[in-house]
């Protein structure tokens, strides 16, 4: 499935997988990104010492809040990663954000691994908040999207000046 520039194509039917089940989460956004949180740490209970603000911080809400917010930028940025890569062939965030996204993954040690752990949590989570839609295609289409966005952020961790 590669164009004649090495771009991987992302189908219209891929992205509208992506979004089709992303609208019917979208509702539930904050309980789906807190157990997909909760997953992340349940596959990879270290992860959480990578939270500065799970580590510093005993306000159980206040964590939950920032666990929450964390969760949803993977989830709205990884949707909006595909409706790029099927318009555009490319992850297209503003540069000036990803470098500031790349330095702050940077800043916490975040490593390849880490990101594996949360493709896996995000797929497992998608699966069960929307079994009825679930597929190999849907799961193949997600995983891509949140690879080339983990790829674009990987390519700017470096530290900030
Ligand atoms: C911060 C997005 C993957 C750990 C952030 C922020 C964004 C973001 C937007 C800044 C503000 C916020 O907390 O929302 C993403 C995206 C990812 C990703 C789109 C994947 C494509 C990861 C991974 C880890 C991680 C794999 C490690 C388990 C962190 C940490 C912070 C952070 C520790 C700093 C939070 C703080 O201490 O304030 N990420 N992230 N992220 N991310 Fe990620």
């Amino acid at each position: 499935r590669r164009g004649s520039l090495g771009v991987r194509a992302f189908s219209v039917e891929q992205e509208a997988l992506v979004v089709k089940s992303w609208n019917s989460m979208k509702k539930d956004a904050g309980d789906i990104g807190l157990k997909f949180f909760f997953r992340i740490f349940e596959i990879a209970p270290a992860a959480k010492n990578m939270f500065s603000f799970l580590r510093d911080s005993s306000d159980l809400l206040e964590q939950n809040q920032k666990l929450k917010s964390h969760a949803l930028s993977v989830f709205v940025m990884t949707c909006e990663s595909a409706v790029q890569l099927r318009q555009f062939g490319k992850v297209t965030v503003k540069d000036a954000s990803l470098k500031d996204l790349g330095a702050i993954h940077f800043k916490n040690d975040v490593a390849d691994a880490h990101f594996e752990v949360v493709r896996q949590a995000l797929l497992e989570t998608i699966r069960e908040a929307v079994p009825e839609m679930w597929s190999q295609d849907m799961k193949d289409a997600w995983e891509e999207a949140y690879d080339q966005l983990a790829a674009a952020i990987k390519s700017e961790m470096r530290p900030s000046n």
